[in-house]
């Protein structure tokens, strides 16, 4: 089946296959490989959301992954490796970022580092600089390795878009699009890879994701976030970071408060929305959703991210929770907030991007205007 699109090249056939998470079968495996290296377009998981491939050398290949996802052309991709040794060839390493993988490798951390010529402008939006990581879910690192190339990878939704956590949303976004999506289910973190920047002078997180603030402290001893993360930015350092992101799209609202007196509130929102006929979803803590249980009227989507014990609950339900809220058609949808710390930093900065950064405060009166 083909799904038009105008103005985006399609494929006649786009073949979704089914792998096994931790054992990926070598001939399914063997096939993707030969599509990348043929310059195609590959969907593959990664352990925090699934990519979309293309062999990172071949800049005609990378720009079919710009027109498959409507992708600015100033926009960078990150270059997934098989192993830390390949980095050698597309960028400088300096001694910091060896350790770095060495610590976090294979996992969720993107490295920005000085690019080889070697690297297409295609790839760095112009830059000099280019973005490296090695995945660490077996399907990819399987892919990487039969391929032999490196494989520039965006997450693989159309551009704008909440990004993709089972290769079912893949197909949803890009059914006829890509030649292959392989559907190895949920991804285990489920918001991207931190990217630090290792080019300036101290190293600074661009966009936080799977590898905590705190955690980069611990090896580096200081890593400054860079501002253009929790605010609308001006001129933020990581390209992707300045367009709209994540979005559903219903009108989302981030509604601050503890879970007592927020269940009491939200309430009062889903009675109002109703009123208006609006089908109104909420996505909230299981903590939240236990005060709100047996309150009228019930929201008419509920989506319970996990527990605030437990943030990595939450980030791996988070793109599906947003995604559920389209396919069942929310018209305005009311998230919870949760702690800047640890993963409730790569949250909180989806979750802001995803509501438009608009917060409905806690303080009597406080709400900040639209
Ligand atoms: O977890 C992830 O990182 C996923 C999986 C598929 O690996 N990929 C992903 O790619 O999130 P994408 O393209 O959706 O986001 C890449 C981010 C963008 O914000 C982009 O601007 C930034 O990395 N980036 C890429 N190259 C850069 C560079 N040379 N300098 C600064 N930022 C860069
Ligand atoms: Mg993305």
């Amino acid at each position: 089946m083909n799904v038009f699109r105008s103005g985006v090249p399609r494929v006649l056939l786009t073949r979704y296959l089914h792998v096994n998470p931790k054992k990926p079968a070598v001939e399914v495996i063997r096939l993707a490989a030969q599509v990348l290296q043929r310059g195609g377009l590959v969907a593959f998981p990664t352990e925090t959301v699934y990519g979309l491939g293309a062999s990172a050398l071949n800049a005609s290949a990378v720009q079919k992954i710009f027109a498959a996802k409507g992708r600015p052309a100033d926009n960078p991709l990150i270059i997934h490796v098989a192993r830390k040794g390949e980095v050698e060839l597309l960028a400088r390493v300096p001694v910091i970022a060896d350790r770095l993988m060495d610590y976090f490798w294979p996992g969720p951390l993107t490295l920005v580092l000085p690019a080889r010529p070697v690297v297409p402008p295609e790839v760095t939006g112009g830059l000099d600089t280019v973005a490296v990581r090695q995945p660490a879910h077996p399907v990819a690192l399987a892919l990487l390795r039969a391929a032999r190339l490196p494989v520039a990878a965006p997450s693989a939704n159309r551009s704008g878009r909440p990004s993709p956590t089972t290769g079912r949303h893949v197909l949803q976004d890009l059914h006829g699009i890509v030649d292959i999506i392989l559907e190895a289910g949920p991804c285990a973190v489920g918001v991207e890879s931190t990217v630090l920047d290792l080019t300036g002078e101290v190293p600074a997180i661009l966009r936080p994701g799977g590898i905590s603030r705190e955690q980069l402290d611990a090896v580096l001893g200081g890593v400054v976030v860079d501002a253009g993360m929790l605010g609308p930015a001006e001129a933020p350092r990581s390209p992707g970071q300045k367009y709209r992101h994540y979005a559903p799209r219903g009108v989302m609202y981030l509604v601050e408060g503890e879970p007592p007196e927020l269940a009491g509130r939200l309430g009062e929102l889903v009675r109002q929305a109703r009123r208006q006929g609006r089908k109104v979803a909420l996505l909230i803590s299981e903590e939240t959703a236990g005060f709100y249980a047996g309150r009228e009227p019930e929201p008419s989507i509920m989506e319970i991210l996990g527990s605030r014990q437990d943030l990595s609950q939450v980030a791996s339900s988070l793109y599906a929770a947003l995604l559920a809220c389209d396919s069942r058609g929310a018209d305005v949808i009311y998230a919870e907030t949760f702690p800047e710390e640890g993963l409730g930093l790569a949250i909180m900065n989806r979750l802001l991007k995803a509501a438009g950064y608009r917060i409905q405060r806690s303080e009597a009166g406080g709400q900040r205007p639209e």
